[in-house]
């Protein structure tokens, strides 16, 4: 498939990048077509993961994991993007620390193509992040609540995220029909550091797809 619409979305965001800002970057293939485009920008990036720092210091990014002030904008892609702008995110396995860099910004817009896009969120998975420790209990927490999990990776190889925690993929049966309930509702389960729900989140998001680039609720 064309990454085409990602890289449109990566390019109309990067107008939004000012000289002097400090900027939330967040981590995914959308992400590094938004950093491809800010060559000539001056700014300092707040990386999600040890990927992207890796990727904006490639890049000839400055880049800080201690800001000293709120970040005037957030950049990062998603996985799923529902009409109210709820969003799913984590299938790169890094949305504990995208989610800490989302939340320290005064403006977070999402970046994706249109195949994100979904009338409900729990299309696919939904990733939650929990500690190795009894990492069974918290699975077996989970599956009491309905949802059916997969570690990522497999047992034999399981998948680590940067903060050294597991990934647990969920399926929903029907989607995630009330998703400020059901994010609530996993922030109390012992073991789970943090979910993939990202409820009221975004100010707006940049979608590139077939007919251009179009942008919903407010980016700017
Ligand atoms: C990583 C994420 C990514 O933002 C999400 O997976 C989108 O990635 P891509 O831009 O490659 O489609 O949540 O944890």
């Amino acid at each position: 498939m064309s990454d085409a619409g990602k890289v449109a979305a990566g390019m109309r965001a990067a107008e939004l990048v000012r000289p002097g800002m400090l900027v939330g970057l967040g981590t995914g293939s959308t992400v590094r077509y938004f950093l491809d485009a800010l060559h000539e920008v001056s700014f300092i990036g707040v990386p999600s993961s040890v990927e992207t720092a890796r990727m904006a210091r490639d890049r000839g990014v400055t880049i800080t994991t201690e800001p000293d002030r709120e970040l005037d904008l957030a950049v990062d892609g998603a996985d799923e993007i529902d009409p109210s702008l709820n969003l799913i995110k984590g299938r790169g396995g890094a949305l504990l620390r995208e989610k800490l860099v989302a939340l320290m910004a005064k403006r977070f817009v999402v970046i994706a193509d249109e195949s994100k896009l979904v009338p409900r969120l729990g299309i696919g998975v939904l990733p939650v992040e929990v500690v190795p420790f009894l990492w069974r209990r918290t699975a077996g927490r989970l599956a009491a609540l309905g949802a059916t999990w997969t570690l990522r990776g497999g047992e034999s190889k399981p998948y680590l995220t940067d903060n050294g925690n597991l990934i647990l993929d969920l399926i929903v049966e029907g989607g995630v029909a009330e998703p400020e309930r059901y994010a609530s509702t996993l922030k109390g389960v012992p073991g789970l550091c943090e979910h993939g729900l990202f409820i009221k989140m975004a100010s707006g998001a940049i979608i590139g797809g077939s007919k251009g680039v179009r942008e919903l609720g407010s980016v700017r």
